[in-house]
């Protein structure tokens, strides 16, 4: 089969596609052939062996798929049409994965919309209603809200009846952010002032922060008090620090937001989140905002576009040619 391949934990670039076997069908887990990938942060993390899963070299990437299960496994039945979490292995054109972490796809939902649900709308749910506590008429500050996890927060977030403002740095972003359903779109330059004018004053009471870096400060000062910041990834770079008697002086919380190791303590909350985000995908209400597809060839090429900030929206790899 066709697989991408990390060979050197040298990045995008050095991913190649390679021909490699076929991985046999494994006890406890599903064999599934992939139609669509999506493409992650985590992933290009993983290209320079700075994700926290680390696999001895040469390895093939790829958090997430939807495809089609190839024979019977567990609950699981040959032809089931599925999404499913292999976090290694999903950029190829079979790959195993544990049950706990393949979900069934209803008939009225198509495989694109599958792959691109995932990590980041697993990711949304985990961090604002479980970590975040989000109730209906808050108003929610999304930074990096163009990009995968921000799309999906803005619009889990408008599903739950909040106002939302999103912090994006292009027009393209802008336009990703209110297709998935942001009120208002400010830029990252100045985003504090802007996010003051349209609250009156008062501040947001919930920051998702998929972005970190030097905007940190800024989003402490945006929250009205009580207000949670949610700490969900570094994708600027920068790891920022707070002296914490700001949160006691504000009366404001920072909470950190890390889905797939709540998943290792509890394997089969995974599954209780995607059953209970399937209805609003159904509905329509969840539809993820895809940007870019890439065949397999290019997987490389999809990397960087993430990896150098011009990803707008969700990723797609079409991993085989459509039947
Ligand atoms: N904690 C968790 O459980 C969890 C789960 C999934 C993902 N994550 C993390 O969440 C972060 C975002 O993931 P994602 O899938 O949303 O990524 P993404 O689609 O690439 O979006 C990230 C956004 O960050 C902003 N950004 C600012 N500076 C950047 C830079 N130097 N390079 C790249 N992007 C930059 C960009 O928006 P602007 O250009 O508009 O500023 C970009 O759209 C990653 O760090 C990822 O590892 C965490």
């Amino acid at each position: 089969m066709r697989a991408a391949m990390i060979s050197a934990f040298e990045g995008p670039r050095a991913v190649t596609v390679d021909d490699v076997p076929t991985p046999e069908p494994a006890a406890g887990a599903v064999t599934i052939d992939v139609q669509y990938a999506g493409v992650t942060f985590p992933d290009v993390l993983q290209t320079r062996g700075l994700y926290q899963l680390r696999p001895d070299l040469p390895f093939t990437p790829g958090w997430e798929v939807a495809g089609v299960v190839r024979e019977d496994a567990g609950a699981f039945r040959r032809g089931d049409r599925v999404a499913a979490m292999p976090v290694v292995g999903g950029f190829a054109e079979t790959v195993n994965v544990v049950p706990d972490m393949v979900f069934p796809v209803p008939d009225d939902v198509s495989l694109d919309v599958a792959a691109a649900l995932p990590l980041n709308y697993l990711t949304a749910d985990f961090a604002l209603r479980r970590r975040g506590g989000l109730r209906a008429g808050e108003c929610v500050l999304v930074h990096g809200a163009g990009g995968g996890v921000g799309t999906a927060s803005c619009q889990m977030a408008a599903a739950l009846g909040a106002r939302v403002i999103a912090v994006v740095s292009t027009a393209e972003k802008a336009e990703r952010a209110e297709q998935a359903g942001a009120h208002d779109v400010v830029m990252a330059d100045g985003f504090l002032e802007r996010v003051r004018e349209l609250t009156d004053g008062r501040g947001v009471d919930l920051v998702v922060d998929p972005v970190g870096g030097d905007r940190f400060l800024d989003s402490l000062r945006s929250m009205r008090p009580e207000g949670r910041l949610l700490v969900i990834g570094f994708a600027g770079g920068g790891i920022p620090t707070v002296k914490i008697n700001r949160l006691l002086l504000t009366n404001t919380s920072v909470i950190g937001v890390a889905v797939a190791e709540f998943w290792r303590v509890e394997p089969a909350f995974a599954r209780s989140q995607w059953d209970a985000i399937m209805p609003r995908v159904r509905a329509g209400e969840l539809a993820p905002v895809v940007g870019n597809r890439y065949p397999l060839s290019d997987i490389s090429q999809a990397l960087q576009d993430v990896d150098e900030r011009r990803s707008a929206g969700k990723a797609l790899i079409e991993v085989r040619q459509r039947p």
